[in-house]
């Protein structure tokens, strides 16, 4: 594959440095342009591959088992879940040992390249985070929720203004919570904590993604309802796992290893197993 990649290369830099050589102007021909930006992507990726956590044999999987179904301490403590399901799938597939390490979500995106090699949590796609690091192909669509005690006069996003909204740290939650026009933004390391709190009467809502909302709602049938999100007019986010920038190799690695779980049932059937129930 490698090695086919780079006589493909080799050919377009050796059609271009004809075309250049053929060119009378003294300028680089768009097509010399083009063969030096492939040739200049094509030593980065070596760079990196050479880099690569995929040298490894254990890959360090950094999450925040806080987030049911995705990811909670299972009943030996250990992290359980979706996410660890499907990590322990891929982990498998490349043929390496993985090692989960729980961690607070907010230090998740800075710990990737130094603490952790990859971080799966549940974590949404942002242009902020992709500034940081490089994400798989995403894996399962979600939107935000809104938790509410029942009987809540909260419905609309016009209700959400100059409200107490609890919020997990540095989640897409907390983005969207404190975006909203006079809200006082109480964040939480736990998710769980915000929806106590909510219980307790210290915030007026909780936004979370809308399967732990369920899950969190369903321990508390009796006091709290979980509201769409669509209904605030928020956006669909998409998950996917997050890796150190430029490591082209682990990312492609991963997404190949996705891509055959997808292919061969696993991968619903851990959907099933964990999130949608059998
Ligand atoms: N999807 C949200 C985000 O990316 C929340 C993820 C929280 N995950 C967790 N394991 N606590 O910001």
């Amino acid at each position: 594959m490698k090695k086919l990649l780079a006589l493909v290369l080799t050919g377009v830099l050796g059609v271009s440095v004809l075309t250049a050589c053929g060119s009378s102007s003294s300028a680089p021909s768009a097509a010399a342009e083009t063969a030096s930006t492939e040739a200049a992507a094509a030593s980065t990726e070596t760079a990196s591959a050479s880099g690569s956590a995929l040298d490894k044999d254990t890959l360090i999987i950094g999450t925040n088992a806080a987030f049911p179904p995705f990811e909670y301490a299972g009943d030996d403590g250990t992290p359980a879940g979706f996410d660890i399901d499907l990590i322990n799938a891929i982990g498998e597939k490349l043929g390496k040992k993985v090692e989960v390490k729980d961690m607070e979500f907010d230090s998740l995106v800075a710990s990737i390249g130094n603490k952790i090699d990859i971080a799966i949590a549940g974590m949404t796609v942002t242009e902020e985070r992709q500034k940081m690091v490089d994400f798989s192909d995403p894996y399962y669509e979600a939107v935000q929720n809104v938790i509410v005690v029942n009987g809540s006069e909260i419905a609309s996003a016009d209700d959400l203004k100059n409200k107490k909204i609890g919020v997990q740290l540095g989640t897409t939650g907390d983005f969207i919570a404190s975006d909203i026009e006079g809200s006082e933004v109480s964040q939480y390391n736990k998710a769980v904590d915000a929806v106590n709190d909510l219980l307790n009467g210290r915030v007026d809502c909780v936004i979370i993604d809308a399967n732990p909302a369920q899950e969190f709602v369903s321990q508390h049938a009796e006091e709290l309802t979980a509201l769409e999100g669509t209904q605030f007019g928020f956006e669909t986010e998409n998950y996917a796992i997050a890796m150190p920038k430029g490591d082209a190799a682990l990312v492609e690695a991963v997404n190949q290893a996705l891509k055959e779980l997808k292919e061969d049932g696993t991968f619903d059937k851990l959907v099933a197993e964990n999130i949608t129930g059998e």
